[in-house]
């Protein structure tokens, strides 16, 4: 394969598209939102909302969104079952709101949402007082949400997760004191710095001498809309970031990516790696940071990864592995048991569709351990769906002998619907 060479413009980032819809249906007045990712999941989010009478005006063409709020205490009961699709931020942040509202709800999602853990967010959720329950009480959704006054808890979560942060931040919009959640490490800190801009008041703070972070909340009377324009999704750059990398003879020029660093622990890991990256243009805007991201070919060699940039890079592992197994050495990752509750297992589906194309790669109870180096050959990956796995072993594809073959392709859309068309434009 001859290198990759041209600029790459990366969609709105996933969580942060959800987050603008979900704040401003919650907000007083308009929310104007530029470069908005229309992919399956937060469409997801704007379908809820819909539901919940909020008027929102889509011109998906030009990644544009208007959400016309309603206030805090605004949304109106649902006329049917909310369908969160395969998304789990739209369920585990929309739950937080619903549990403080005056009427009835439920929520369900995909085969594979329906079978995400829930009880992460039903257990401090009921602390706070509210009425959530498990339909098939299995600890996942569907979920059936009931009216209650919510209290203000701290929360001491077992897990780094922002969709655990950010659902019991919500709920604590609507508690009758403050609300906090300290986690094992800081997770992507989105919600904190956005309704903090949309007139929250919400701190966070990190324990000295500890990784742990404390991120806490208010009650308040109002919220504001705002006008807010996304940053391209770190996780989607990821998959040009590895191409780049692995891919003999290239330089990328990824513009406009979100680098906050409670999201760019794959840059530092390329860096450990011997990746020959450069950000330029570096900026900040609505609280976010951003910068464009120069790749160049370089020759990679394994890396341990674990510890607290673990929650920093969880979505990019399934395209870290796809480096790790190009590199020479050894990749160790682990502390990353987090894997096993996304949209698939990621430690089997990385290692199995890995091994499928010939490389040395050992799951682990946390991770998994890839000797890298051996050469790797086309084959068909089973992606059970998984967005992230589909585009990690495309790339994959680019430095693989003979043909691969990605199963239920489609699946991409989830966050990155133009996926193909950008990987081809660079062919
Ligand atoms: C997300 C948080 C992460 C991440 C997911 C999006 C968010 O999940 O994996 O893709 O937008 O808050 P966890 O909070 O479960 O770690």
């Amino acid at each position: 394969m001859s290198g990759l060479k041209g600029k790459v413009t990366i969609p709105g980032d996933k969580s942060i598209s959800h987050r603008c819809v979900m704040f401003g249906s919650i907000a007083n007045g308009t929310t104007e939102i530029h470069n908005f990712l229309s992919g399956a999941d937060c469409l997801a989010t704007i379908r809820c909302f819909s539901t919940l009478g909020i008027k929102i005006e889509t011109d998906l063409s030009q990644s544009k969104v208007i959400v016309h709020g309603k206030g805090l205490h605004g949304l109106n009961a649902p006329s049917s079952i909310l369908d969160v699709g395969n998304s789990g931020t739209t369920t585990r942040l929309i739950s937080g709101i619903l549990a403080g509202q005056p009427f009835n709800s439920e929520l369900s999602g995909d085969e594979s949402l329906n079978s995400r853990p829930m009880k992460r967010i039903i257990e401090p959720l009921t602390s706070m007082g509210a009425n959530i329950a498990s339909v098939l009480q299995n600890g996942c959704a569907p979920l059936y949400i009931t009216p209650a006054q919510l209290h203000g808890i701290h929360y001491d979560s077992p897990v780094a997760s922002a969709q655990v942060k950010s659902c019991l931040l919500l709920a604590g919009l609507y508690a009758d004191g403050e609300t906090s959640v300290t986690e094992p490490s800081l997770s992507r800190n989105h919600t904190e710095l956005m309704l903090r801009e949309f007139g929250a008041d919400i701190r966070s703070t990190y324990e000295i001498g500890s990784t742990k972070a404390t991120a806490s909340i208010r009650p308040c009377t109002d919220l504001y809309g705002q006008k807010i324009t996304v940053p391209g999704d770190i996780s989607s750059a990821a998959y040009f970031i590895a191409a780049g990398l692995i891919v003999p003879d290239s330089e990328i020029l990824i513009e406009n990516t979100g680098i906050n660093p409670t999201r760019a622990g794959i840059l530092k890991v390329c860096e450990d790696m011997g990746g020959d990256i450069t950000l330029l243009n570096e900026r900040t805007e609505g609280g976010e940071k951003i910068a464009d991201i120069l790749v160049r070919t370089s020759k990679l060699h394994g890396t341990t990864i674990e510890g607290d940039i673990i929650p920093t890079l969880i979505d990019e592992i399934p395209v870290i592995a796809v480096m790790a197994a190009v590199a020479e050495g050894t990749t160790v990752i682990k502390d990353a048991a987090e894997l096993k509750v996304k949209e698939t297992d990621r430690i089997e589906t990385v290692t199995d569709n890995l091994k499928a194309m010939g490389a040395d790669v050992t799951p682990t109870d946390d991770g998994m351990i890839i000797h890298g180096g051996n050469p790797l050959h086309g084959t068909s990956i089973h992606t059970l769906l998984d967005h992230r796995i589909a585009m990690a072993f495309s790339i994959a594809a680019l430095v693989a002998e003979g043909n691969t073959k990605i199963l239920d392709s489609k699946c991409v859309d989830v966050s990155y619907p133009t996926f193909y068309d950008t990987f081809e434009a660079l062919l």
